[in-house]
């Protein structure tokens, strides 16, 4: 595992960019594995630029999301589906066919689970996967003492990343108490995976990469045993490094 400390999130979002940049230029085809939230957004802007300045093109690209909350279809503004179409989808080329989010809505939650695995098998796989990471060390919704190496499959929120999130809703009432998320056994089917973290509420959390430490209670912990993983972090989440 390898963690770059950049001077601030501008930097680390363009270094995360020539990172994701670098995977499409040797894969036109590649897979992307994409997550939401604050976190990605500056890369996300970095990709719609170099796309803009034709260094990469999305057209044969495919991608794959870890999560979507449960009860939001995908035209509800806080939908990940949503977050994904104004934050990167609508602004490049690529064909929204190809881009793949759990149904938030499925009327049979484990049928949409175990479908979702099955379109990661098809694709063979991320070439990369984009994570962020909560305060309490959750990827994807695989919150502290989930258990390891799961497939995809419905999660409970806790209380605690149902605060976190309440950010974006009018209320820590409309924040949906269950998402799909992939679960660790689909994000390690990525080839490579590239973490990216700022502020300092993320320090706890970086913090618990630095030694060879691995538990489900800081599920972050267990990207350890991941052969190709970059952690990327401002100054503010490395502070306790
Ligand atoms: C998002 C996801 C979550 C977030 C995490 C950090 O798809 O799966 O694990 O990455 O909650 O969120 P932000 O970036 O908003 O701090």
């Amino acid at each position: 595992m390898k963690i770059l400390v950049k001077e601030n999130y501008d930097e680390l979002s363009l270094e995360a960019a020539n990172i994701v940049a670098a995977v499409i230029k040797n894969n036109p085809k590649a897979v992307l594995g994409l997550a939401t939230g604050s976190s990605p957004i500056g890369l996300y802007k970095e990709l719609i630029k170099k796309y803009e300045s034709s260094e990469i093109s999305f057209k044969d690209v495919k991608t794959i999301n870890l999560d979507e909350y449960i009860g939001l279809s995908g035209d509800h503004d806080q939908s990940y589906r949503y977050f994904m179409n104004t934050n990167l989808f609508d602004h490049i080329d690529i064909d929204k066919d190809n881009t793949y989010i759990p149904n938030g809505v499925a009327e049979d939650l484990e049928l949409e689970s175990r479908n979702y695995d099955k379109i990661v098998e098809s694709l063979g796989g991320q070439d990369i996967q984009i994570l962020g990471v909560g305060e309490n060390g959750h990827i994807g919704f695989n919150e502290p003492d989930s258990k390891l190496l799961t497939p995809t499959h419905v999660a409970d929120l806790l209380e605690s990343t149902i605060e976190a999130n309440s950010r974006f809703f009018d209320s820590a009432d409309d924040v949906p108490k269950q998402a799909i998320s992939m679960g660790l056994g689909s994000i390690f089917k990525s080839k490579k995976i590239i973490l990216v973290a700022s502020g300092q509420n993320k320090a706890n959390a970086i913090k618990s990469l630095q030694n060879d430490y691995i538990t489900p209670q800081i599920p972050v912990t267990l990207l350890k045993l991941h052969p190709d993983v970059t952690i990327i972090v401002d100054k503010e989440a490395a502070s306790l490094l």
